[in-house]
Order: C-alpha cells, then sequence, then structure tokens
C-alpha cells in the first residue's frame, strides 16, 4: 500500500479555502476536465453538464450575489460564519467547475465532484467542494445564474468544485471509525 499514489491524493486530500493568485495551465484544465468526465454514472447516462468558471469578474460577482442573498435571508450565524470567511465563497481560487445536473443526480455528480478533486489532489493542487453557490438558484433569481453559466434546459445545481494552489494547511482530521462495522 505504500507509494500509492491513488490513496495518497485521497488520504491527503482537505478543503482548502485560501489560494496563491496563480492561474491554472490549458493542461492542468485540460487534465481535470478529462477526470471529471470520465467519472462513473448511473447506467453512463452522464447526466450533467460541466461549467468551468476563470474569469475572476464572473467569479467575483457570482460569490458577491451569494453573501447578498446570505444577508438579505437575515440568517444570524449564517452571516457571521461567511464573515469569518472574509465573505468569501469561492476564496480566491483561480478556477471554479460549476457542475449542474438533472434533477435527482445528486450521486453522480457528487462522484464527479470527487474525480476532479482527487485529480487535483494528485496534480498538487487543492480544492474546495461548494454547495452554497446553490442559493442563486433560488426562485427570486429566475433563471439568470443557469443562463450564465450555461446550463442546459431543466437542469438545477448539482455541486461546485474551486481548485487551486492552496495557501493554507487544511484541518487534519482522522477517520472516525464508529462509522464502521464489520460484519460476521
Ligand atoms: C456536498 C458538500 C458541500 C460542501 N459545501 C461547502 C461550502 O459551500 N463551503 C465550504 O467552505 N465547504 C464546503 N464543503 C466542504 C466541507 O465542509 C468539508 O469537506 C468537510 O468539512 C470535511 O473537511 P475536509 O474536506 O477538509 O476533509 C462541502 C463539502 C461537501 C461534500
Amino acid at each position: 500500500m505504500d507509494n500509492n499514489q491513488v490513496l495518497d491524493a485521497i488520504y491527503e486530500r482537505r478543503s482548502i479555502r485560501k489560494y496563491k493568485d496563480k492561474d491554472l495551465s490549458k493542461e492542468q484544465i485540460e487534465a481535470l476536465v478529462r477526470a471529471a468526465l470520465l467519472s462513473p454514472s448511473s447506467r453512463n447516462k452522464q447526466p450533467w453538464k460541466l461549467s468551468v468558471l476563470t474569469n475572476k469578474d464572473l467569479i467575483s460577482e457570482y460569490e458577491k450575489g451569494i453573501i447578498q442573498h446570505f444577508i438579505e435571508l437575515g440568517e444570524e450565524w449564517i452571516i457571521k460564519h461567511n464573515e469569518a470567511r472574509g465573505n468569501k465563497i469561492f476564496y480566491d481560487a483561480p478556477i471554479v467547475f460549476v457542475i449542474s445536473m438533472k434533477e435527482g443526480s445528486g450521486i453522480d455528480v457528487g462522484i464527479m465532484a470527487q474525480s476532479i478533486a482527487i485529480a487535483a489532489k494528485g496534480m498538487g493542487l487543492d480544492s474546495v467542494i461548494l454547495g452554497f453557490p446553490r442559493v442563486m438558484f433560488a426562485e427570486q433569481y429566475g433563471d439568470k445564474w443557469a443562463n450564465i453559466l450555461e446550463f442546459p434546459e431543466g437542469y438545477v445545481y448539482g455541486i461546485s468544485v474551486a481548485v487551486g494552489y492552496g495557501a493554507e494547511e487544511g484541518r487534519q482530521r482522522d477517520p472516525d471509525y464508529s462509522k464502521v462495522s464489520y460484519l460476521k
């Protein structure tokens, strides 16, 4: 089991919420896209669309919209939570993969997200999987973000993954073996 690069990537991946101001190369982006698209899906239906965001103005606009959404919602804990993270949702990552999906395909897109995260780790990059960006698809915003992100007709937000060169260690944690039953 030693020197197994896949296991190393899985064991060493952590959610990273601080990134260096350094873009990915075209080759790196293509490798991540390939890893994403080769993810398994139920009956190989591939019920997803991958929107690749590198436009910093667009990422910033999306982020500001999410922060504003929570402010307008008035939920104190989440406003404080966001403030504690510098009101960052994408944490200045140079690239964000937004995965939209056919309704009910959460498992498929979750696997795609993990493919991106593990591939990134294997390539010496870091990542964080993101559920929060979902809020910009609430009814009051209509199709604004679905159109901007080029979701296919009828697709809904699935999950996002921000990727970049990490500028922090990430929180170490041990496996919680109480979550396992070895059946006899
Ligand atoms: C479905 C899902 C949604 C998540 N959404 C967010 C998010 O919106 N913002 C964030 O900072 N982290 C988010 N995370 C990261 C989790 O907080 C993180 O995976 C968890 O705390 C375990 O830490 P680790 O990834 O460093 O092992 C999400 C993770 C998953 C799997």
